[in-house]
């Protein structure tokens, strides 16, 4: 990955340089790719996961996917020269202690393409501390999101950034950076993905009262359509959670997409 490709805060209406992607203003983030054979990439997966609160035992099974390079999980790495890396790194390890050993960059691959150490990282001696994660994947198994290399449409999935950083502009500089990479890296047109509909998240959604979820400030679905993606598809019966007295509350997930070029 070049160093260019990592910074990007700002959204730029315009495009650049006649892309729909955001563009470059300052170091913010740096993706890694997970490493599905080193024990300690999947052990802080999945430490991240159930810090998460969805998919806590997913990595298991993203493993195999990640060698074929169907899917491209990233670790959201904190910019060294950036200058709110140190605090937020600290911030972040003062809440999951657990978390604090720094993890290798040890993949060979990434997508089915080589994988380069970036300068910053190798200047660490390959060591970094993630605080989240985004998978950018040519693959899916779900039809509904389209995904498919070789058509040029991609997905993202697989997203969380450290609740000791939220709201700062980490997720959505990850969300820029994949798409970057994929239009540069790997040609691709198109970004889909799939997130908890507003209804099933709103004030009063019964489903929300029910599961003592919390009011958000900019639910998901906003979240990526601030950022260009536009609804497509309505899921119903997408997934369950279940409730304290052990009733399971069914959600509609919305499809969005994008189109990067
Ligand atoms: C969704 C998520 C990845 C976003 O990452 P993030 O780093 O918090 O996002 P950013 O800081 O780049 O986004 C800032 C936006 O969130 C809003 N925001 C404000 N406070 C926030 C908070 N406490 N938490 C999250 N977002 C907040 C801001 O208003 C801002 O909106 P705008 O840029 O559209 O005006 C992150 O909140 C997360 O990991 N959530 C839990 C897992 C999840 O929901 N994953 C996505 C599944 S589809």
């Amino acid at each position: 990955m070049e160093a260019s490709a990592t910074t990007i805060l700002t959204p730029d209406v315009t495009g650049t340089q006649g892309r729909n992607v955001t563009s470059v203003e300052k170091p913010a983030i740096i993706l890694v790719p997970w490493d599905p054979d080193s024990p300690d990439h999947v052990e802080r997966m999945r430490l991240q996961r159930v810090a998460c609160g969805w998919k806590q035992d997913g990595a298991e099974s993203w493993r195999p996917l990640q060698r074929e390079g169907k899917i491209g999980l990233h670790w959201i790495v904190l910019a060294p020269a950036h200058p709110d890396t140190a605090p937020r790194l600290a911030a972040h390890k003062a809440q999951f202690p657990s978390e604090t050993t720094p993890l290798r960059d040890t993949s060979r691959s990434i997508l089915g393409r080589p994988h380069a150490v970036h300068p910053d990282i190798a200047a660490a001696e390959n060591n970094f501390v993630p605080v989240g994660h985004i998978s950018l994947d040519g693959w899916h198994a779900d039809p509904s999101l389209h995904t498919s290399a070789a058509d040029g449409v991609y997905s993202l999935t697989t997203f969380y950034v450290s609740q000791a950083m939220q709201g700062v502009g980490i997720g959505g500089a990850a969300v820029a950076e994949c798409e970057r990479m994929a239009v540069d890296d790997f040609g691709a047109k198109t970004m889909t993905l799939d997130t908890i509909s507003n209804e099933d998240v709103a004030v009063d959604s019964p489903r929300r009262i029910a599961l003592n979820r919390p009011i958000q400030k900019v639910t998901n679905q906003d979240w990526y359509m601030r950022r260009g993606y536009k609804a497509y598809q309505r899921r119903p019966n997408s997934w369950f959670d279940t409730d304290a007295t052990g009733k399971e509350w069914w959600c509609t997930a919305v499809c969005l997409r994008k189109g990067l070029v």
